[in-house]
């Protein structure tokens, strides 16, 4: 029910976010893209070459590398898929102009620097947020949280530091989520239990499923389960000199033995 009406809130948004122009105006993502060909480190030169802003059509930086529109011929972004350029320097600060955007890939480049920690308002729509293979450094904001349509979230291969927000737990779209190979630490928040340990693997400090649980000392389990097969020892000891004990008592005592089989009899009376 609450999945039902989150989604038609989703559906509206999408519609409200794809209507002309005449809803908010183009400007602010020309900006944005103005401001990313400025700031980013571009030794490839692939920005420099495609993004050029000289043409007043509406709808042309829909032909740019990486910019994919709501609608061909409106200047209105829909994601940016910046992956695998070689761009260096700091996440963009530019991209809070691309405020409809609903998808963000800068994976494989080698930017560095902390994530915005207001992030979720700079793009409050994003469906997927891929940073994976830069050196982003700091701690993973707790404000991803608010992402509430986000359904892939790529960290692995940063240098990120500190816990998953526990407030992660508020994310359930999410199908991808991958932290690998940060400087990490802490428990994994419950909700993220289910994905693989290999999305978590190759930070040193993080506890919990699907890794290693958190208990400081993993010896402290030893002394009980050494005592859990001592129980068992002396149980099955015990089970077997009742056993003998039994067979002697029937044998040199056999009225006791008849007793018995009276007694039966009368349970079985009844
Ligand atoms: C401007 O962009 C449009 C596509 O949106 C393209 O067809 C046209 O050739 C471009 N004009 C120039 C001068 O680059
Ligand atoms: C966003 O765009 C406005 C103009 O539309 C500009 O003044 C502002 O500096 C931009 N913000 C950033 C962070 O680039
Ligand atoms: C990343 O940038 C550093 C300098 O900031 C440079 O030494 C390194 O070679 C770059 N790596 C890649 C894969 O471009
Ligand atoms: C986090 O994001 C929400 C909206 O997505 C925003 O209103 C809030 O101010 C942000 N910052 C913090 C610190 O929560
Ligand atoms: C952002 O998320 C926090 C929990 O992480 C929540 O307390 C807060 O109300 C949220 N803010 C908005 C504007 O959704």
């Amino acid at each position: 029910m609450l999945a039902m009406a989150d989604d038609i809130k989703f559906l509206l948004l999408v519609l409200l976010l794809s209507c002309s122009t005449l809803c908010f105006g183009s400007e602010a993502d020309i900006q944005c893209l103005k401001s990313v060909q400025q700031s980013v480190n571009d030794p490839n030169g692939v920005l420099k070459s495609s993004w050029i802003f000289k043409n007043a059509t509406e709808g042309y930086i829909c032909l740019f590398t990486g910019v994919e529109c709501w609608h061909p011929d409106e200047n209105r972004i829909f994601s940016l898929r910046l992956g695998n350029l070689g761009l260096q320097g700091s996440f963009p600060r530019g991209l809070q102009n691309c405020s409809s955007v609903t998808g963000m890939d800068l994976s494989n480049n080698n930017l560095s620097g902390p994530i915005p920690q207001e992030i979720s308002r700079e793009m409050p729509y994003l469906t997927f947020l891929d940073l994976s293979y830069n050196s982003f450094s700091g701690s993973i904001p707790q404000n991803i949280s608010n992402m509430t349509y986000l359904n892939l979230l790529n960290l692995q291969h940063n240098q990120l530091s500190g816990q998953i927000p526990p407030q992660f737990d508020l994310l359930t779209r999410l199908i991808a989520f991958n932290v690998a190979e940060n400087l990490l630490s802490g428990p994994i928040p419950p909700l993220l239990q289910n994905f693989p340990a290999s999305n978590f693997a190759g930070n040193q400090r993080l506890c919990g499923a699907p890794l290693h649980d958190c208990t400081p000392s993993r010896r402290r389990w030893r002394p009980v389960r050494i005592k859990l097969h001592r129980l068992n020892d002396q149980s099955s000891i015990g089970v077997a000199v009742g056993f003998v004990m039994g067979f002697l008592v029937a044998f040199y005592f056999p009225r006791c033995f008849v007793c018995s089989v009276r007694l039966r009899a009368y349970v079985v009376r009844i």
